[in-house]
């Protein structure tokens, strides 16, 4: 997703996931916690990371995370998730999350930012990620 930032259309490619934001994720303001998107967020990026691990793996690190337009409640909310970096037993993705008003036939960039994750075997230890063929 090494894009124009400003561009205004959503990545070229399919969303890690969807969700409609209900009234139970608002805050006072009556807009959506962020904390409600960054899970959503650790999910789609924890696809792309388990698919490279094929296994296993658990979030380490959140960085670089921009709150850039509320979502409101209604919102169909989609996650892009892309590989960012492949490390040794580390997996970084490069997460956008867009929104479709309920009303609105407009795609909004509402939050980005990177999610790292590790591998890990049957007692919660990193383990190196198999080569990218998988094996
Ligand atoms: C994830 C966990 C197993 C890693 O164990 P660890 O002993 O800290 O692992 P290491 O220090 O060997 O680091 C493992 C990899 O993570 C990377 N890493 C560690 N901390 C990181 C951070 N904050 N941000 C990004 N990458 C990080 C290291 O660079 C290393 O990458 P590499 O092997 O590709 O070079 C351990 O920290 C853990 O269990 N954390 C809790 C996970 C959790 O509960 N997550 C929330 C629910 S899923």
């Amino acid at each position: 997703m090494d894009r124009n930032p400003k561009s205004n259309r959503p990545p070229n490619i399919e969303p890690a996931i969807r969700a409609i934001a209900m009234p139970a994720s608002a805050n006072g303001n009556g807009d959506i916690f962020g904390g409600w998107i960054m899970s959503q967020m650790d999910l789609a990026g924890g696809t792309v990371a388990s698919l490279q691990a094929r296994g296993r793996v658990a979030t380490v690190g959140v960085k670089e995370i921009a709150f850039h337009v509320p979502v409101a409640i209604g919102d169909l909310v989609s996650c892009y998730a892309e590989l960012k970096r492949r490390g040794r037993t580390s997996v970084t993705t490069k997460i956008e999350v867009w929104v479709r008003r309920r009303d609105v036939d407009i795609e909004l960039k509402v939050t980005e930012g990177e999610f790292t994750y590790v591998a890990i075997d049957e007692n919660g230890a990193p383990k190196p990620l198999p080569d990218e063929d998988g094996s």
